[in-house]
């Protein structure tokens, strides 16, 4: 079966059904989502934006089991995450969701790839080896392997962040604003390898972002509005991006 095949035939990565999130009390409550229904096809790489405060950090963080959820479900795969205890949303972290944010949040101690190893070294699991060499690869970081992260750039820091989130397997990666520490060069690197893993590795991810040229990377934009997802587009273009962006904030 090719890849395409897999990904038609594969059911959503991540579900997430009548999702709401309240903060707060009484006359100091906030509603950051408002009754999301959405799902994240396996293989696909899908953006979410909108405005300042629209609740993307919100909803990625209740996908993520970072945070739980006022009320609704969410599902990663066939295994539903509202309502695990602490100790099974953990594990569940650990193996099927990989995590890239806008700090690199890399052990200054270790080299890149005792970084990208660190996850399977912290769940006992052996490292799958032509994985690891297709990913070191992938992410052009071969030469850079003994390195510490204050000798690389922001943009190969956040590579091996990202190859670190991949070396595992997730069903998933969501990445909050993985670019937002980067310049305009080092972004377009990361955002290629993003892609490159979708497209090479099947991976899904799930990117926050509000920078109109990274969500074009993605194969389809979700956008929220007041804690609702409003509206969507498949095949972004930096312009379709910011005309649908300019829409939602008149
Ligand atoms: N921990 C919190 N306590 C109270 N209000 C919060 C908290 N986190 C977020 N909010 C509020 O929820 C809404 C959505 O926030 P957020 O998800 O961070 O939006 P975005 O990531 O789109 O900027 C905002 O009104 C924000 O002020
Ligand atoms: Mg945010």
């Amino acid at each position: 079966m090719t890849l395409t095949e897999t990904r038609r035939q594969a059911p959503p990565a991540v579900v997430a059904t009548d999702l709401t999130k309240v903060y707060g009390q009484g006359d100091a409550q906030v509603h950051a989502l408002r009754g999301v229904n959405v799902s994240f096809a396996t293989g696909a790489f899908t953006a979410i934006m909108g405005p300042s405060g629209s609740g993307k950090s919100t909803l990625m963080h209740c996908l993520a089991g970072l945070d739980a959820a006022t009320s609704g479900t969410v599902h990663i795969g066939d295994v539903e995450l509202t309502g695990l205890s602490d100790k099974r949303l953990t594990m569940l972290r650990r193996e099927r969701i990989g995590f890239v944010f806008q700090a690199f949040n890399l052990l200054p101690t270790l080299t890149a790839e005792q970084n990208i190893r660190l996850p399977l070294e912290i769940s006992a699991r052996q490292a799958d080896q032509p994985l690891f060499d297709r990913v070191i690869d992938t992410v052009g970081l071969r030469d850079r392997l003994s390195h510490r992260p204050t000798e690389l750039s922001g943009g190969q820091q956040q590579r091996v962040a990202v190859a670190r989130a991949l070396i595992s397997k997730p069903q998933v990666i969501f990445a909050d604003e993985p670019t937002g520490n980067l310049d305009s060069r080092s972004g377009a690197e990361v955002l290629s390898f993003l892609r490159t893993s979708v497209r090479e590795l099947g991976q899904t991810i799930v990117m926050v972002t509000h920078d109109p040229v990274a969500a074009s990377y993605a194969d389809r934009v979700v956008f929220l509005r007041d804690g609702e997802l409003v509206t969507e587009i498949t095949a972004p273009t930096p312009q379709s991006v910011l005309d649908t962006l300019v829409r939602l904030e008149a």
